[in-house]
């Protein structure tokens, strides 16, 4: 059973406050480069990855570009898990993590000897910007007898401040293992997925109140509209969409799940609710298939993510090129920090081994 927050527990830090939108004011779109730019960065890039012993991870939202040249160099581009999992395991000296800073922290906190980069610092994400550790450490002490769950999606001293980290890939089943042993859970900060997990799991989980930017957009009523036109296709979502999303969805899944479906169903058309990012890989793996991103709130001007999160765009071959040279933008995470946080994401990777779920990070 879900509990209901009381107006004192109840924390407002979703996607329309202030917080977040001054966090937008700081996105920068990288320049686009022409081809013989871009040869010419692809071989400094090359160059680098060879010299200081460096491999990129990349996740399934960025450029296309960035997600080609991570496999072409032998790195790894994956969901956020996965993305775990390669640069714990990999022998690089460096990790250069295409994606937000979340996935950086990760990767320190998993490689503490590594040195771990990324294109830019100020790639962030909105559902970690929505859970302060000052607040929602008080909130855990407020329910000292519930598990504290969180997504991978937060700061390092949050995860520090976990019994459990989750990624959408694993969620379902952590929740489920909790269930069964009697626990009541604090799931934070989506919430979204946490009503997911609660729904389908019948948890008794106590919500945190926050949301991506990107997947808040998508909009039931015009996934329907699109479905009743092309009645064959089947519907993609990621967790994190509104439940409206999901209860009409065929599949809901992680990136790499999503990817997954696309490529073993039967149909030859997907709706997919996720950032556009995916479909790079979506076309990659199902060729003879098509692909619609779902309605946003808003077309083009008007919408407000219109399935880009803005953050993973911040990504680009000049700033990893940037980074790589000059070993800038290092991820550095307090001592104390890295071995708290270890404990809740160790304890998901365990339990990802032990239950046999499906993991292709291997480095
Ligand atoms: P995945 O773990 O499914 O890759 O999701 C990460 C994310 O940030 C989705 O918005
Ligand atoms: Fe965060 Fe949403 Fe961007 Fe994923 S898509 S990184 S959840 S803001």
């Amino acid at each position: 059973m879900s509990t209901t927050l009381t107006p004192s527990q109840q924390i407002k830090l979703t996607a329309d406050t202030e917080v977040v939108r001054s966090y937008l004011d700081n996105v920068t779109r990288p320049p686009k480069l022409t081809e013989a730019q871009t040869s010419l960065v692809l071989e400094e890039i090359g160059d680098l990855l060879s010299s200081k012993q460096a491999k990129i991870v990349a996740h399934y939202y960025t450029d296309s570009a960035l997600q080609d040249l991570a496999e072409a160099s032998n790195g790894f581009v994956g969901d956020s898990l996965e993305m775990a999992r390669f640069g714990r395991d990999c022998d690089a000296e460096i990790l250069v993590v295409a994606g937000v800073r979340f996935m950086g922290e990760t990767a320190k906190i998993l490689s503490p000897d590594k040195t771990v980069l990324m294109p830019t610092l100020k790639a962030t994400c909105s559902l970690d910007i929505a859970c302060p550790i000052e607040e929602f450490s008080k909130f855990c002490d407020d329910h000292p007898n519930r598990k504290v769950v969180v997504y991978a999606n937060t700061s390092a001293a949050v995860k520090a401040r976990a019994d459990w980290v989750v990624t959408s890939s694993i969620a379902l089943e952590v929740a489920e293992h909790l269930s069964q042993a009697g626990e009541q859970i604090i799931w934070a900060p989506d919430k979204h997925l946490g009503a997911y997990i609660q729904k389908s799991t019948g948890a008794d989980v106590l919500l945190w109140d926050a949301a991506c930017i990107v997947h808040e957009e998508f909009k039931a009523r015009g996934l329907l509209d699109i479905k009743a036109i092309y009645p064959d296709a089947a519907i993609l979502a990621h967790p994190e969409s509104p439940s409206a999303i999901l209860e009409i969805a065929d599949v809901v899944g992680s990136t790499t799940q999503i990817i997954n479906a696309a490529k073993t169903l039967p149909n030859k058309l997907f709706i997919v609710a996720t950032d556009q990012g995916i479909f790079h890989k979506l076309k990659q793996v199902a060729p003879d298939k098509e692909f619609i991103v779902a309605p946003t709130g808003g077309n083009d001007a008007t919408c407000r993510s219109c399935a880009q999160c803005p953050w993973m765009g911040m990504n680009s071959l000049t700033t990893l090129r940037d980074s790589l040279r000059d070993v800038s933008n290092v991820i550095e995470v307090e001592p104390h920090l890295i071995t708290q946080a270890m404990i809740p994401l160790q304890r998901m990777l365990d339990f990802a081994v032990t239950n046999q779920l499906q993991v292709k990070g291997k480095a």
